[in-house]
């Protein structure tokens, strides 16, 4: 069992992990969200699993506990599905003290998370997160909302949650390609903040993919801290969380390139691959602009393919398209592109130095 703190200025709350977790939620929920009354939102493709131990943990603690299966995928998540969820809250008769909980991945914990932020105006929020990517990214750091038609995340609100409960035994059905998107992450917060980190992920990726009960509890641990140090230096973004972009703003070009093309299917990118072929392209930036050491590159290169992340690409959109793109991307200032770029293995820059060529160039280490 691991415990994380999160302090900030006004609130503060435990993101606690251990295996069977779930099976202990009612008490926990109890610590942190006493009522008489609790919205159980589920993911539809855990509801029948995860979300009903929840939902059996939260009666043995006395909760009346109102629950609903959402869609899964991220398509839903929108504010039609806000919507339904605040009237099942007002079927069941939902207080203002009366706590969210969320069991799912991020899509589920986004959508959850904005209903228990905006419904009278907010109430307590239990986030059970159930792929790794939610456990060590989307779960901590207090962002919920939906999806527009124009756009991702453009509807949403601050709302910390009152606990964070993870489950670690719920990766057991993950799929597996899920696993390695959330592992893209961990290998991020690596390179931009913790050269330790990344080694142990290095020594430790068979454990890992092997589902070792232990060795996902520290994994977990060590980077719910990371993103956890990061949010609560900078928890409204203003600045060193910039650093968690690492990657993306090539990444987003690349799931960009696929939502607005034809139909990709299952061959198209999801975001920790787009993650992984993007680290690899800002690192090799760095080194060409004579930042960073090369040796970096090439052990970054080796742990993504032994993770089974893809480290480049031969279905890549024409690079000034993606260009184009990464233009349009939040992290533009004065027309220069912004990138977080390392430096070395655990610090990484924000750099707006990159002309066109240079950027062309370090998509051209991943377009083959
Ligand atoms: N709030 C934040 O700070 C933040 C940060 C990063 C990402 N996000 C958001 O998170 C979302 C992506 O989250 P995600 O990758 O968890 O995707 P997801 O919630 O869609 O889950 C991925 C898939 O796994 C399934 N699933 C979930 N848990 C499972 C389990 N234990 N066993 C079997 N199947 C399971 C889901 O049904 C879904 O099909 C995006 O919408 C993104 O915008 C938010
Ligand atoms: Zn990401």
């Amino acid at each position: 069992m691991a415990i994380v703190e999160i302090k900030l200025p006004h609130h503060r709350y435990p993101v606690v992990i251990e295996p069977g977790l779930l099976s202990r939620l009612g008490t926990l929920t109890r610590d942190a969200a006493p009522h008489d009354l609790a919205a159980l939102f589920s993911d539809g493709n855990v509801a029948e699993t995860f979300g009903r131990s929840a939902s059996n943990a939260l009666q043995q603690a006395g909760y009346a506990v109102t629950s609903h299966a959402l869609s899964p995928g991220e398509s839903y998540k929108t504010l039609d599905t806000v919507r339904a969820l605040y009237d099942v809250m007002l079927d069941g008769r939902l207080e203002r003290r009366s706590p969210v909980v969320a069991v799912g991945g991020g899509v589920t914990g986004d959508t959850a998370g904005f209903v228990a932020a905006s419904y009278l105006r907010g109430v307590p929020f239990v986030q059970c997160p159930t792929t790794l990517l939610a456990m060590v990214d989307a779960s901590v750091g207090g962002k919920v909302g939906v999806n527009l038609p124009r756009g991702k995340n453009l509807v949403g609100a601050f709302h910390q949650p009152a606990l964070v409960a993870i489950d670690t035994d719920t990766l057991k059905t993950l799929p597996p390609r899920e696993l390695r998107c959330g592992l893209a992450e961990c290998v991020k917060h690596g390179v931009i903040r913790d050269a330790d980190l990344f080694s142990w992920i290095e020594s430790n990726v068979d454990s890992i993919l092997g589902l070792d009960s232990d060795t996902l509890v520290e994994l977990v641990r060590r980077n719910v801290a990371i993103k956890a140090a990061v949010v609560m230096e900078d928890e409204k973004e203003s600045g060193v969380r910039a650093h968690l972009n690492f990657g993306h703003t090539f990444a987003h070009a690349i799931e960009a390139s696929q939502s607005y093309g034809a139909d990709t299917g299952d061959a198209a990118f999801h975001h920790g691959e787009a993650v992984s072929l993007g680290m690899v392209a800002a690192t090799k930036l760095a080194i060409d602009a004579g930042r960073c050491d090369a040796d970096l590159l090439s052990r970054l290169v080796a742990l993504l393919e032994r993770i089974g992340l893809p480290t480049h690409a031969d279905n890549l959109a024409p690079t000034d398209q993606l260009i184009d793109s990464m233009r349009l991307d939040k992290k533009v200032a004065d027309g220069r592109i912004r990138l977080v770029l390392p430096d070395r293995l655990g610090n990484v820059f924000i750099s707006s130095d990159a002309d066109d060529d240079a950027i062309r160039a370090a998509w051209s280490a991943v377009a083959k």
